[in-house]
C-alpha cells in the first residue's frame, strides 16, 4: 500500500514540528543555499548564496549550525564560527568542482609561478583555502583580485569565473585553473539561443561559472543573489535564467507575475545540492550525523584566507546601468 496524500502530509507536517522544537532546543540556526530544494529552503532561517552564507556563519549567535549546502560550505561555516557546532545536514554532498583541485595539485601549480598571489573559490576544501592568498566567491570575485593590486594572479579552481574576471579587469594577467561547474556548463548555447528567439524582450541573467559563449549573450552576469536581486528590482517581467535551475524555481514563486525561463533541455541542476532533504536536517539537530572537523595545521591559514576576502567591502549586487557586467537598462530603453 502507498502512503495516501493525507497521510504524507501529516508525516510532513510532524517533521516541521519536530526541526522547530530540536531548532529552539539546541539553539540552532539552519542556512540553506539557494540551489537546494525549495522545502529546505523553507525551514532556513537565512537562504543565500555562497557569500550571503558566509556571513550569516561569521555573524550568528546560535550555537548550531546546520547547513544545507554541499560540504565545502559547511567547511567554511566552522572556519568563520569555530567555537560552534557545525553539521552538513547530508554528509554525502559534495561539489565535483572543488574537488578538481587537491592541495598537492595547487602545490605544483604555484611552484611553476613563484610569488604569483593565488585566489580561490570558496569552492574549495579548507586545505586548498590554505594555500590560497585570499579566498573569493562568485559575487566578490572581480574585487579580490582587484584588491590584491598585482599584475598577475593565479585563479583556482573555477576557469569560467576566472575567465570572468578577465574580462572585467583587462591589465591583470589571471592564470587559471581547469576546473569547471557541471551543473552551469550543462546550460547549452544553441538552448539559450532558440529560447531567446522565442522570447526577444526577455532579459537573460547569467551566473559566471557558466560557458564563455552562454555568458556573451547575457544582458547581466552576476552570482546567485545578483541575479535574484536583478529579477526582483530591475523594470522587465520576462527573464531567461541560466543558473542552477532552483534559482528559477525560487523566483516563480516569490514572484508569481513575471516570467522565468530556463533552457529547459539543458537540465542544469546541481544533484549534490538536491541530496538534502528534511529528514537530513532533523538527523542532523539530533547530532547523528557527523559534526565538521578541520585539521588543525589548515586551519589558521584557510581562515586568513576568509578574513582577506571578509574584509573587502560587500559588493554591489544589483549592476547600474553602463556596467560592463549589466546590460538590462540599455535593453530595457531605461
Ligand atoms: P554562488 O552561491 O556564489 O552564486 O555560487 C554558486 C555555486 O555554484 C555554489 O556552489
Ligand atoms: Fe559545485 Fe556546481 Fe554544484 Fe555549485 S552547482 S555545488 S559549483 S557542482
Amino acid at each position: 500500500m502507498f502512503p495516501t496524500v493525507n497521510t504524507t502530509t501529516n508525516r510532513k507536517e510532524t517533521l516541521l514540528a519536530e526541526i522547530k522544537a530540536l531548532k529552539a532546543e539546541r539553539n540552532a540556526v539552519i542556512l540553506a543555499h539557494v540551489y537546494e530544494r525549495l522545502e529546505v529552503q523553507d525551514v532556513a532561517d537565512y537562504r543565500g548564496d555562497s557569500l550571503g552564507l558566509s556571513q550569516q556563519a561569521a555573524a550568528t549567535q546560535a550555537d548550531m549550525i546546520i547547513f544545507c549546502g554541499v560540504h565545502f560550505m559547511a567547511e567554511t561555516a566552522k572556519l568563520l564560527s569555530p567555537q560552534k557546532t557545525v553539521y552538513l545536514a547530508n554528509p554525502h554532498a559534495g561539489c565535483p568542482m572543488a574537488d578538481m583541485i587537491t592541495p598537492a595539485q595547487l602545490t605544483t601549480f604555484k611552484a611553476q609561478y613563484p610569488g604569483v598571489p593565488v585566489v580561490g573559490y570558496v569552492n574549495t576544501s579548507a586545505a586548498v583555502k590554505a594555500l590560497c592568498d585570499s579566498c573569493c566567491t562568485s559575487a566578490n570575485a572581480v574585487d579580490v583580485v582587484k584588491s590584491l593590486n598585482t599584475n598577475q594572479v593565479l585563479f583556482v579552481p573555477d576557469k569560467h569565473l576566472g575567465a570572468y574576471v578577465q574580462s572585467q579587469l583587462p591589465d591583470v594577467e589571471i592564470i587559471c585553473w581547469d576546473g569547471f561547474c557541471p551543473a552551469h556548463l550543462r546550460i547549452d548555447l544553441d538552448d539559450l539561443t532558440a529560447l531567446k528567439a522565442q522570447h526577444p524582450k526577455a532579459l537573460v541573467l547569467v551566473h559566471p561559472e557558466c560557458d564563455e559563449p552562454v555568458k556573451d549573450l547575457a544582458d547581466y552576469i552576476g552570482s546567485t543573489t545578483g541575479i535574484l536581486e536583478q529579477a526582483a528590482v530591475c523594470g522587465a517581467d520576462t527573464f531567461i535564467i541560466c543558473t542552477e535551475e532552483g534559482v528559477a524555481q525560487r523566483l516563480t514563486a516569490e514572484f508569481p507575475h513575471k516570467n522565468f525561463y530556463t533552457p529547459s533541455r539543458s537540465q542544469a541542476m546541481c544533484p549534490n545540492m538536491k541530496m538534502t532533504r528534511l529528514e537530513n536536517i532533523k538527523k542532523a539537530l539530533l547530532g547523528q550525523v557527523p559534526a565538521v572537523e578541520i585539521d588543525a595545521e589548515s586551519f589558521a591559514k584557510a581562515r586568513h584566507s576568509l578574513d582577506v576576502m571578509m574584509a573587502i567591502p560587500m559588493p554591489k549586487t544589483t549592476v547600474s546601468a553602463g556596467s560592463a557586467a549589466c546590460r538590462c537598462q540599455s535593453k530595457l530603453g531605461i
